[in-house]
């Protein structure tokens, strides 16, 4: 399975809008039926206008009426592989289960794997 995913989050990284940062990032999101989502970071002149790769597929998904995810692969074009950044992880928190598996990739593979709550042990929720 994370063969696949793999392929897939470098497949949505060329699909990356990065023109200020040139960082092209990819997700691969699994539903806990096992759907996979995509998603890729798309940048904006306003900066904060920036939505990272994996909040684009967690909000693809939620759209498409997925709430639940077991999994999710986060690749990155450069040498040390990136962990979701704290808003993402923010947004992780309200639809994965500490249980849920995250993997880190770089164009050399895929270099670490953990779980939600390995990952973000005090998530906020109300
Ligand atoms: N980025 C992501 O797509 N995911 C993260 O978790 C960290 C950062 C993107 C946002 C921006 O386009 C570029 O990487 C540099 O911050």
């Amino acid at each position: 399975m994370s063969d696949s995913l793999y392929k897939i989050a470098v497949d949505y990284a060329s699909r990356a809008h990065a023109p200020y940062s040139k960082y092209l990032v990819g997700a691969a999101l699994v539903t806990n039926d096992g759907k996979v989502f995509g998603g890729c970071n798309v940048e904006n002149s306003s900066y904060g206008g920036t939505v990272c790769a994996e909040r684009v597929a967690i909000l693809k998904a939620v759209s498409e009426g997925y709430k639940n995810f077991s999994e999710i692969l986060v690749y990155t074009n450069s040498d040390s592989p990136w962990p979701p950044c704290s808003i993402c992880q923010q947004t992780m928190a309200e639809f994965f289960s500490e249980s849920s598996k995250v993997h880190l990739a770089n164009n050399k593979g895929i270099q670490k794997t953990m779980t939600y709550k390995e990952l973000n042990p005090y998530p906020f929720k109300l």
